[in-house]
């Protein structure tokens, strides 16, 4: 199974992603941003990318003729366009979704007091954070975590899940939302 990784930032959940996946081929990455470590990672491991703006990631995207799109970071909302043509896109969100969709969740998590934090994979839809949950993981809140605490955690229990349930998908154990197109 083909998957393109879009990713605008660090990329550490896309390094995952190509450490750890062993049925999925991550084909290519596609950025947003120059100047993303992403990118770099990329150039490092000899995967094609393509670095575009935002109104021509699909454009970007459809090149690289994948079976699975993968959002690793990548900091822009997608088209009702873009859903709809690759329905097989798959998100995860560092948040026990449907709480605290979009930014900001670990402050709101510690404002909020909670006492669980976790992470969702999630397939794609038109509306933010929004679409159905593929896989949660959960983990206790203390009182003296921080945000910087709860991202390090998050991004931990991410990096292992995010590869799982990619190779899952591509061995048919998770079915695709929708058939190959
Ligand atoms: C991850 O925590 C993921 O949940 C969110 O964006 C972050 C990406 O981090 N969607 P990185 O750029 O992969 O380090």
């Amino acid at each position: 199974m083909k998957v393109v990784v879009l990713a605008s930032g660090n990329g550490s959940t896309f390094q995952a992603l190509l450490d750890n996946c062993e049925h999925a081929n991550i084909c290519a990455l596609v950025t947003n941003n120059v100047n993303s470590y992403a990118l770099q990672r990329a150039k490092n491991a000899g995967i094609p990318y393509s670095v575009c703006k935002h109104d021509q990631v699909q454009l970007n995207t459809w090149y690289h003729q994948p079976d699975l799109v993968v959002l690793a970071g990548y900091m822009r909302i997608l088209t009702g366009t873009f859903v709809r043509r690759f329905p097989n896109t798959v998100n995860i969100h560092p948040s026990l979704l449907p709480k605290y969709k979009g930014l900001g969740t670990y402050d709101r998590v510690l404002s909020a007091g909670d006492t669980v934090h976790g992470t969702t994979i999630h397939w794609v839809v038109e509306d933010l954070d929004a679409g159905p949950i593929i896989a949660q993981e959960s983990f206790p809140v203390w009182s003296n975590d921080t945000v910087e605490i709860l991202m390090d955690k998050t991004k931990d229990i991410e990096q292992e899940l995010y590869p799982k349930v990619v190779d899952k998908i591509a061995t048919g154990e998770i079915p695709l939302r929708s058939p190959y197109l």
